[in-house]
């Protein structure tokens, strides 16, 4: 079970805090049991690991073995919440060189997550000679991102498969009843999976939104659900004794006493696009009403040599926060050279993991004597269930964090800006009036 290690702060934290904060995080607690507080309408999924659709979960099932077995790839065209979670979880589990390696599962290719050209065209052209299949994912229906890159391939599934064989490849993951999407996956016919009314996106990877992907590259999904259950338990427990409780008092203390920005690091790189989908959790849903920490990540040890200076000696703002996933699957000793050209013969037979671990500790302490105060998140294990744990540890944390700060972790209303912008400027019917002032400001 995960662990929350606050050693290498107290020396930062002038009061004993966790007294004072616990009658709010008992409260926070309760609005995210009850669903009654501030977005208390987005709380499905605090109660999802266990209770959720059993016959759409056979169907996600059913549809990755399906894939598996008439597609050599499958293209998923989402953006935010609506691919971070599942790209995550594949990188981490699988590798971020998936795709490269042999394996009897399909590739997986993320589309749509920008307006790049080159990016997308790249992925049409690996996908070309291949069987392919196409998950679409917004729970809007309306996202712009998405919606133009299934343009582009659902037009090539179509010239390759014709009408009604692209019709069995394409699968919709979107609101039950509402939204563009879901009327044309209901007049075309595709088959659809649901993002629960309840459930925001960026809380959505343990829903069809992740665990249609995630089958698909081969992942156990009842391990990473039955990860997440077991941390659903754990978290229905009003006390410190609940990591989440520690991990959102300790960084709302932080961000009390004067730090504004949290690095989470971790010293794996498949771990990196866990680090983006936090990112978007933590930043989506406190960054509002002129508040939040601001959320960064840093993937250890590259990181150590690009940003490990301002770590170490720039503007005293930040504190990390470090998981720590655990052994490695692979056990590498470093090799004896005669000659030890590089002198690296003093770890000769050392394994890898055990060099690691001494960076680890060797950071942590040059950190926080340099004044970053570093939590560490330890984890069960670079595993399905481990990583089922994580997420719904960090997903919780995160729900108390945003209450305890008085704001609604659960809606995103800044996204809507650059939006509304960029349809004004694109000339979308019906923003005639926002186009002419933009263009007005943008010849100064
Ligand atoms: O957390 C959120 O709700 C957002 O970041 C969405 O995930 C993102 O904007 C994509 O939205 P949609 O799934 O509606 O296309």
């Amino acid at each position: 079970m995960i662990k929350v290690d606050l050693t290498n702060i107290q020396s930062f934290l002038r009061l004993p805090y966790e007294a004072a904060l616990s009658p709010r995080l008992r409260i926070a607690h309760s609005h995210l049991q009850q669903g009654d507080g501030l977005g208390g309408e987005f709380t499905g999924w605090v109660h999802l690991p266990q209770d959720y659709d059993r016959q759409e979960y056979d169907r996600i099932k059913a549809a990755a073995r399906r894939i598996q077995s008439d597609s050599q790839a499958l293209v998923v065209i989402g953006i935010g919440g609506s691919y971070l979670g599942a790209r995550g979880v594949i990188d981490c589990l699988c590798s971020p060189n998936y795709n490269l390696k042999k394996k009897a599962t399909p590739n997986v290719y993320f589309a749509g997550n920008g307006l790049a050209a080159d990016a997308l065209q790249e992925i049409l052209e690996l996908v070309e000679d291949e069987d392919f299949s196409v998950n679409v994912i917004s729970k809007s229906g309306t996202t712009t991102e998405p919606a133009v890159a299934f343009r582009f391939f659902r037009a090539a599934l179509e010239k390759k498969y014709g009408k009604e064989g692209a019709r069995t490849r394409i699968y919709a993951t979107t609101d039950k009843h509402r939204g563009a999407l879901k009327s044309l996956a209901d007049a075309e016919g595709w088959e659809t999976f649901v993002v629960p009314d309840n459930v925001g996106g960026r809380y959505s990877v343990l829903t069809a939104v992740g665990l249609l992907p995630i089958a698909v590259a081969g992942v156990d999904v009842d391990a990473l659900l039955r990860g997440a259950a077991q941390m659903m338990d754990r978290c229905a427990e009003a006390s410190y004794d609940c990591p989440a409780w520690r991990y959102a008092a300790i960084r709302y203390e932080l961000y009390r006493s004067g730090r504004s920005v949290e690095l989470l690091a971790c010293y794996d790189p498949a771990f990196r696009f866990m680090l983006e989908w936090w990112k978007q959790l933590y930043g989506e849903s406190e960054g509002k009403d002129d508040k939040g920490l601001f959320p960064a990540s840093v993937e250890f040890t590259a990181d150590l040599h690009s940003m490990g200076q301002y770590i170490q000696e720039g503007k005293r703002l930040m504190f990390e926060t470090v998981v720590r996933l655990g052994a490695s699957q692979s056990r590498l000793a470093v090799p004896m050279d005669a000659g030890d050209g590089d002198g690296l013969n003093f770890l000769a037979g050392t394994d890898l993991d055990v060099i690691r671990e001494r960076a680890t500790e060797g950071t942590l302490l040059a950190h926080t004597e340099g004044g970053v105060p570093n939590i560490i998140v330890e984890a069960d294990g670079k595993t399905p269930e481990g990583l089922g744990q994580l997420i719904y540890f960090f997903e919780y944390a995160c729900g108390l964090s945003g209450y305890l700060l008085d704001v609604n972790p659960f809606d995103q209303p800044g996204v809507e800006a650059y939006k509304k912008n960029m349809f004004a400027l694109l000339g979308k019917p019906g923003y005639e009036e926002r186009k002419a002032e933009l263009e007005a400001r943008l010849k100064g």
